[in-house]
């Protein structure tokens, strides 16, 4: 049976640091600000406290004059910032291949690395890119004498990486989680979508011909360009015991939509999601919260099952050992929040 320890992740066997405990935290939301824009950046205090993570991104959507701005701000920000108990810091770096990546890891784990929780690598395509981070961090946190490792986080946003994506998740035991990044994977592998996450009207599904009538009218439905990725991710994390995110939503005005592909990721297994724009923050915690009636309903079962172990009828349901697994995963959601 599931137990709140099973919140941290287990240590990987033969993994390349030495690291003795790795406290990897789920968070429902993970929500970006560009530390290169001082009116976003001024905003980013008042923020403390109000979502779980606060992220400031150095990569995409930063112009490539502003990254040493942005690198430089994010260093600032953290230094005068307290985050306290309920709020991480995490930043996304620069992709490895890029010109910037050393220079702000260097930077950020010897100016920022005790307040630094999480660092966000964008493209990963391999364990080797994990290998690398997970090296050179560790040599810098030698270096400035950080006792307390920075955990790892991949973006799946390429072919590759997804191909590779087992590999990626068991690369370190740094690793505490993935998101999926619809945009970049999209252009990737030759999607032919153009919105940052999301559907296609014209990915759909169609009703056959009703007694043979190809003219006839049909119904159609669309359907979720993400789902086989999101379902592999998720796969590949509760395998190695890290967390899946859902990633961007780009419509900020579609909040509809934005809930919808939210609510599709949280029902396939994701802890969260990333919020570009402050709307998504209050929709990120409504949806990957359990409601109040699937707990309620959870603990009735898990009350009902009494050791565990064989079968009951609730409401003319039958519930087993294997339905009460499913409830636990609710019932300890749901304690784990109101901590
Ligand atoms: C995010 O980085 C994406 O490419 O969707
Ligand atoms: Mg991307």
């Amino acid at each position: 049976m599931r137990s709140a320890k099973d919140f941290f992740r287990p240590l990987a066997v033969g993994a390349p640091t030495p690291i003795t405990e790795v406290p990897a935290r789920p968070s429902r939301v993970i929500h970006f600000f560009d530390p290169s824009n001082a009116k976003m950046a001024a905003k980013v205090p008042a923020m403390v406290g109000t979502v779980d993570v606060l992220l400031g991104n150095l990569e995409d959507a930063v112009k490539a004059d502003r990254k040493e701005a942005a690198r430089a701000g994010l260093v600032e920000i953290a230094k005068a910032t307290d985050f306290g108990e309920h709020t991480q810091l995490w930043t996304r770096i620069n992709a490895l291949d890029s010109p910037w990546a050393l220079d702000d890891l260097t930077t950020l784990v010897t100016e920022i690395g005790d307040k630094l929780d999480v660092v966000m690598v964008p493209k990963v395509q391999g364990a080797e890119d994990i290998h690398y981070v997970d090296r050179l961090l560790a040599q810098l946190e030698a270096k400035a004498g950080l006792t307390r490792p920075i955990l790892v986080h991949a973006i799946l946003e390429t072919a590759r990486g997804m191909v590779n994506v087992e590999e990626i998740c068991g690369a370190s035991p740094r690793m505490q989680g993935l998101s999926l990044g619809p945009a970049d994977l999209a252009a990737d592998r030759r999607m032919k979508t153009t919105r940052v996450g999301g559907g296609h009207p014209g990915y759909l599904v169609r009703t056959d011909p009703v007694d043979g009538d190809v003219t006839g009218a049909r119904a159609t439905a669309q359907q979720d360009l993400w789902h086989y990725t999101i379902a592999r991710m998720v796969d590949a994390c509760a395998m190695h015991g890290i967390y899946p995110y859902y990633g961007p939503f780009g419509d900020i005005q579609d909040v509809v939509a934005c809930e919808d592909q939210f609510r599709n990721a949280f029902l396939l297994g994701c802890v969260g999601t990333w919020s570009l724009h402050p709307v998504q923050i209050e929709i990120a915690k409504r949806v990957f919260s359990p409601s109040a009636e699937d707990v309620a309903h959870a603990r009735r079962v898990v009350e009902a099952m009494g050791d565990g172990t064989g079968a009951v009828m609730l409401d003319g349901k039958m519930e087993d050992d294997a339905s009460l697994k499913q409830c636990l995963v609710i019932v300890e959601l749901a304690e784990r929040l109101a901590q």
